[in-house]
């Protein structure tokens, strides 16, 4: 990601300098006109702009802890790793204290989509910082601040990965009950297709009955729902399919109904996903 990054900032004749742990990683952007850094207090030296993009938090700690005292200070450092909300809080608590302002981003695409019109890259933290270099950043994608808490972006990063995830989960249990009957996924995936994007469709008036904690009572209701889902438990394991990547969601269902939220719709189940009922 980090080779993709510097990739969209050297096509728009930026001055860039990189630097990355194993430094033969760095050869075919210095082809392409990048300064190499064989100290990190190098590349900070260049630029008063710092992206980090790296494997996790652990990893920007430990480029950090290589930074001579000083040399953070008046810089604005972006970090486009991806962690947790609170991981982002310290950091930004870090970062501030070495005089660098902080700004957090979670990059929504994948590297050969970084710098296409649909990339879409999410960012929090003071909003004064992100501002001043907001165009900049607008050049690996459509920037989406979020607000100035820097544990902003990571949140609504794994809110979005969540949804993802939770969708490429369903998709690949699909796919293994029709191959259970050697159907092929790819016969199935249209009809799969055409049902998520209808349920999508869904998702502006749920997420408003979820914000308003007013939850009505549709045809489709939990119970009709928790019997449905009851069937794929028993129909996966009749077929030879795992349940294991569905049983949770049953369970969410069960629980709703089993909490007086049987006639109601999904929405009246995100209280449920709480551990401490204060939260939710
Ligand atoms: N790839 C994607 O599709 C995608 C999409 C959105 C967001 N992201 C996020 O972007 C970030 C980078 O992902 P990636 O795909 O570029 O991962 P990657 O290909 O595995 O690269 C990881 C990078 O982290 C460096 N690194 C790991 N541990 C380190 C350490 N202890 N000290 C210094 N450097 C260290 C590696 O250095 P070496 O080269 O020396 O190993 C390498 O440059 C991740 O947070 C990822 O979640 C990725």
């Amino acid at each position: 990601m980090g080779t993709a990054v510097a990739n969209a900032f050297l096509k728009k004749d930026l001055t860039v300098t990189v630097w990355n742990r194993s430094p033969h990683k760095a050869q075919s952007l210095i082809a392409r006109g990048a300064h190499h850094a064989i100290h990190i207090d190098e590349a900070l030296g260049a630029s008063s702009l710092l992206l980090i993009s790296v494997l996790d938090y652990s990893a920007v700690q430990d480029i950090f802890h290589l930074v001579t005292d000083g040399h953070l200070d008046g810089k604005t450092v972006v970090n486009l790793t991806n962690g947790t909300p609170e991981e982002a809080r310290k950091m930004a608590a870090w970062v501030n204290a070495q005089g660098a302002a902080y700004i957090d981003g979670g990059i929504m695409v994948t590297p050969e989509l970084i710098g296409q019109p649909n990339a879409f890259v999410l960012y929090s933290g003071a909003e004064d910082s992100f501002r001043a270099v907001e165009s900049t950043l607008t050049i690996l994608g459509s920037p989406a601040y979020v607000g100035e808490d820097p544990a902003l972006a990571p949140l609504y990063d794994l809110s979005l990965l969540s949804a993802m995830f939770g969708m490429f989960g369903g998709f690949l249990h699909a796919a293994a009950l029709l191959r259970s009957e050697a159907v092929p996924a790819a016969h199935g995936t249209p009809m799969i297709m055409s049902l998520l994007k209808a349920m999508i469709e869904l998702f502006p008036e749920i997420a408003h009955e979820i914000d308003t904690r007013e939850y009505p009572t549709p045809s489709s209701n939990n119970a009709m729902m928790a019997t449905a889902l009851r069937n794929v438990l028993d129909g996966s394991r009749e077929q030879g399919v795992r349940d294991d990547l569905i049983e949770p969601v049953w369970q969410l269902f069960h629980q709703g109904v089993q909490n007086g939220q049987a006639a109601r719709d999904i929405s009246a189940l995100v209280p449920l996903l709480f551990m401490s009922h204060s939260a939710s």
